[in-house]
């Protein structure tokens, strides 16, 4: 006991240690988050003159508490004040060098450049919209399809010499399995998954190993399909006819010409009238045609036909009592021919000329 005014000297002492320290901190501190950093070390509720303070209260005899408390606050409000003075200086050198910047605020603004969609994209909402008006709903499938779906179900069996017109991209190491040549194989999955009366379009990217100035190894199919109680080819032909009036405008004529799928029967050829020379297919004038359609004045633009019995008999259909069409076309084909795209290849180039303007 009797080393007590020594041990309080002591305390007092080395309070006055970490004061000065820590001032010294804080006035050195170049940011806020240094000061606020230097503060917590001292200050903070861990921080070493907080500790110090609860120390000496703690070790000091009752009679003494008081008095010590009031060197310990003394203490902590000097490190606050020192806290507060310094980032009132940060905030005004900060405010300093706000107002030293040099902004031409007459300065034309940048407006950001807005994205837009890709022409596909705007022929195949284009296509879509056109059959939504007339009560068709959309259906989608795998681009990694089976041979069961893309082949088989559609009366192409494996040694069907049709399977030679779809250069087929098979997937390494796995049987039956490939990248779908054509959208038909929606056409199977919708019938399996749904009963009639059925009636779908099924847009989507497909794969041929193709490529040259019309064609792409990945391209972009939309296919068609109706199936109810009598459904007839007449039905199919006014559904293609009002299509393309009112995707090519209303003078745009087709012409269907026999032809063979093995999922159609009978199968036609579409061809559509040439939308670059001769729009009006009736008063065309004999000499009409031009490069594109090769002088005939038809551009030929997809298959279709009456859904075969065989495909209904492989999706359990009831071909007595239900008919169907069916019909695929290329969006691709449908976006160049109504935008005068000559190269397939510009659709898939990314050239920012091209899609400029498809703003
Ligand atoms: N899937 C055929 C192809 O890509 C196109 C086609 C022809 C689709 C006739 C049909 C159709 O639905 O009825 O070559």
């Amino acid at each position: 006991m009797s080393e007590q005014p020594q041990s309080s000297d002591r305390w007092s002492s080395e309070i006055d240690t970490l004061v000065t320290r820590c001032v010294a901190e804080l006035a050195a501190s170049p940011t806020e988050i240094a000061l606020r950093e230097a503060y917590a070390r001292y200050g903070g509720q861990k921080g070493a003159v907080k500790r110090a303070v609860q120390a000496a209260i703690t070790a000091a005899p009752k009679e003494r508490k008081r008095e010590v408390g009031q060197v310990g606050n003394a203490a902590l409000q000097q490190i606050d004040g020192a806290f507060e003075s310094r980032k009132r200086v940060l905030a005004d050198e900060a405010r300093g060098r706000d107002l030293a910047r040099t902004v031409d605020v007459t300065l034309p603004g940048r407006a950001p450049r807005a994205g837009h969609l890709h022409p596909l994209t705007h022929t195949r909402r284009e296509i879509e919209r056109i059959f939504a008006q007339l009560g068709f709903s959309l259906a989608t499938g795998p681009q990694v399809e089976t041979d069961f779906h893309n082949f088989e179900a559609l009366a192409m069996p494996k040694d069907h010499p049709a399977r030679d017109m779809q250069d087929t991209f098979y997937v390494a190491g796995a049987k039956d399995v490939l990248l779908r040549t054509h959208t038909s194989p929606v056409q199977i999955r919708t019938m399996l998954a749904q009963r009639p009366p059925v009636r779908v379009i099924c847009p989507g990217p497909v794969y041929r190993r193709d490529d040259d100035p019309t064609h792409s190894p990945m391209f972009h199919q939309v296919e068609g399909l109706v199936v109810d109680e009598q459904v007839t080819f007449g039905d199919l032909k006014g559904t293609l006819l009002h299509f393309v009036r009112a995707f090519f405008g209303p003078a745009t004529g087709i012409r269907l010409r026999p032809s063979f799928f093995p999922f159609t029967e009978p199968s036609a050829e579409v061809d559509l009238s040439c939308v670059f020379c001769a729009l009006q297919p009736k008063t065309r004038s004999p000499d009409a045609g031009c490069r594109t359609c090769k002088g005939t004045g038809w551009l030929e633009v997809g298959g279709a036909g009456m859904v075969d019995p065989e495909v209904f008999r492989h999706v359990d259909y009831d071909s007595e009592r239900y008919t169907g069409f069916a019909f695929g076309f290329g969006i691709d084909r449908m976006a160049m021919l109504k935008y005068r795209i000559s190269d397939i290849r510009l659709l898939y180039e990314g050239d920012q000329r091209l899609l400029e303007q498809f703003q």
